[in-house]
């Protein structure tokens, strides 16, 4: 199956797309993490985008193409895969429809204001990206990752004014995909506000995954 997750900055995107990505057995692709790999790798690339996204604006279009087109070429995308955090821009949509035929897009509807609380729980492990909540989704010891035993460390980018910034962005360049995917019949609304298992049912009945 092929997915796209669409959703506003903390809507719990990377979140169910890792649940979903280990029921179906095919990988869950952040472009968010895979740029963040470069600027931790300092590779030319992270060093020409780190200060873009610390600011919380989008990267360029070309740079997010030309990442998603080799990732997804990938012999473990066979399967299907799926896209966490793209497209995010109507030609980013156009671009991917070029390459390849998506099956649902699930779009995680949570309102701002739970958002900023969300963001400011936040942590994400150092090695392994495995995301908590503080409070929502804690790990078994605190600021240790359950998966993996690393530390656990707050994003960059979820300092509350970058929160608020991201937001705008969400609502001006990507939430019209909505309209966008709802044309050709592959939108899947759910509502994100919920606990986590609860929105995991929920994403799951969207695209008819049996639980
Ligand atoms: P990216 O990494 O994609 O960030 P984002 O879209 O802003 O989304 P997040 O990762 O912040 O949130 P999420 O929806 O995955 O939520 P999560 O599951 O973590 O992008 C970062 C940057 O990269 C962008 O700003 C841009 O610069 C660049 N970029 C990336 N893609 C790009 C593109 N296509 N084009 C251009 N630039 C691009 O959950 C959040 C928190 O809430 C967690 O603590 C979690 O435990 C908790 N939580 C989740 N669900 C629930 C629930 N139901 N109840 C309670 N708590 C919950």
């Amino acid at each position: 199956m092929k997915l796209i997750f669409i959703g506003a900055p903390g809507a719990g995107k990377g979140t169910h797309a890792a649940f979903v990505s280990s029921r179906l057995e095919i990988p869950a692709i952040s472009t968010g993490a895979l740029l963040r790999e470069e600027i931790k790798n300092r590779t030319p690339l992270g060093i020409q985008i780190a200060g873009t996204m610390d600011e919380g604006k989008l990267v360029a279009d070309e740079i997010v193409l030309n990442i998603i087109k080799m990732r997804i070429a990938m012999p473990d995308c066979r399967k299907g895969f799926i896209l966490d955090g793209f497209p995010r821009t109507e030609n980013q949509a156009r671009e991917l429809d070029k390459i390849v035929e998506i099956d649902h897009v699930v779009s995680i509807e949570v309102p701002d204001e739970i958002i900023e609380i969300r963001l400011e729980g936040r942590r994400v492990c150092k090695t392994c990206g495995a995301i908590y909540h503080i409070v929502d989704n804690p790990p078994k010891i605190q600021n240790v990752c359950d998966k993996c035993g690393s530390g656990l460390s707050i994003r960059h980018d979820d300092i509350p004014e970058v929160v608020k910034d991201r937001l705008k962005i969400y609502h001006h360049d990507t939430e019209p995909l909505k309209v966008y995917y709802a044309s050709c019949g592959k939108l899947k609304e759910v509502e994100g506000a919920e606990d986590v298992r609860e929105t995991e049912r929920r994403v799951c009945r969207a695209i008819g995954i049996e639980l």
